[in-house]
């Protein structure tokens, strides 16, 4: 029988239980669409191959959401998911935040659409745009509100259709995407630690790496736009693999030395479910042993702000995450952005 982290490790890490309250998550739900696009799928649609995207990005499928399915269809149904596992019901939740990058529309935020679906009528309600980062932006944010004493329940919740924003004729980007939804109860929980910490970053100066230009004040939308293909993802890969790897390590190290951990001391690492050689380098460079990653990508691909989120959920279901575990969250995103977060389960 193992120890508690607390009676494993020197630092009793007090001040994330001050004046007896915690920010623990406390439900976890994911979802995900029913259709499945196999890399068989995409080499016939575009000049690609599963070997090749296989070998580069360890993606095999993804799932795609139906035409009447939308951002804030998956979020509720995550959200649903997480709320059964904590036992809230929806008149208990305080505040509502959703990352995304692919909301059903720019206004009203698909957190009111989802307040609406999943009935949580007396919830505060609000979109945060951090792209692949978002999730970890949202727990932090919950974290704020709770140990504030502001809130006492929040649903965070991160959702993309990003199949609506994808050059189905990009090869370079078409393959590594895919559409889902992931959502966490953060409550106080005065027996546990919660969230130990969450790192977050941003360099607006690299924003040109990866974005969409059509459909803001900059280029609304127009039958220019849309025959310039504006209004679809685009990507510097080459680029965008060499900061991801980099702002990754940075952010992990920094929420570990905050928490006065080792990387050995994490029981699993969840890393944004972009790219198998990113979430490789990352982990050798930080020392990490391939048995502490979660990787879900091979099923899912990238599903944006959904994507540590799912794979969260994925791994406490699986039984991957016991009660008492350090887990570590890291996530790189279009901004640039990019985080990373220690939790005891
Ligand atoms: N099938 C076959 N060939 C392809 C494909 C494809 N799907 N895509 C590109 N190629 C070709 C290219 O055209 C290029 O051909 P060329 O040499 O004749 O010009 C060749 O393959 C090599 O292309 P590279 O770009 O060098 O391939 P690389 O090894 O860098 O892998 C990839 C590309 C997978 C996109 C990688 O750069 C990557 O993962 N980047 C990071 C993306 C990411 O993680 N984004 C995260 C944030 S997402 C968000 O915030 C929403």
């Amino acid at each position: 029988m193992s120890s508690s982290p607390a009676q494993r490790f020197k630092n009793p890490r007090a001040r994330y239980n001050f004046l007896g309250r915690t920010c623990s998550i406390t439900g976890v739900g994911s979802y995900v669409p029913a259709k499945v696009l196999t890399n068989a799928d995409l080499e016939k649609m575009v000049d690609t191959s599963d070997e090749w995207i296989t070998s580069r990005t360890g993606i095999k499928e993804r799932r795609i959401a139906a035409e009447n399915e939308f951002t804030s269809d998956l979020g509720a149904n995550a959200a649903l998911r997480a709320m059964k596992m904590a036992g809230v019901s929806a008149e208990q939740i305080d505040l509502i935040i959703v990352a995304t990058i692919t909301p059903d529309m720019p206004f009203p935020s698909t957190a009111c659409l989802i307040q609406r679906k999943i009935r949580a009528k007396r919830a505060a309600a609000f979109d945060l745009e951090a792209a692949c980062s978002g999730f970890i932006y949202g727990l932090e944010i919950a974290q704020q509100f709770i140990m504030s004493r502001t809130y006492d329940t929040v649903l965070v919740i991160g959702a993309e259709k990003l199949s609506s924003i994808t050059n189905w004729k990009d090869r370079n980007t078409c393959v590594l995407f895919g559409d889902g939804a992931g959502a966490a109860i953060l409550q106080n929980r005065p027996e546990s630690h919660g969230l130990l910490t969450a790192v977050m970053g941003a360099n607006g100066d690299e924003a040109d790496l990866l974005f969409m230009p059509g459909g803001g004040s900059r280029c609304p939308a127009s039958a220019k736009s849309v025959d310039s293909r504006m209004h679809y993802l685009q990507m510097n890969g080459k680029e965008t693999f060499k900061y991801a790897v980099q702002a990754m390590q940075t952010a992990a190290q920094e929420s570990l030395r905050r928490c006065e951990l080792d990387i050995s001391q994490i029981q699993c690492i969840i890393p944004h479910q972009a790219n198998r050689r990113i979430i490789d380098a990352v982990a050798d460079r930080l020392g990490a042993s391939p048995d502490q990653l979660f990787v879900n990508l091979e099923k899912y691909g990238n599903t944006s702000a959904a994507s540590v989120a799912i794979a969260l959920d994925e791994a406490v279901r699986s039984g991957r995450i016991q009660r008492g575990d350090l887990i570590l969250l890291m996530v790189f995103g279009a901004g640039l952005t990019w985080g990373a977060a220690v939790i005891e389960w």
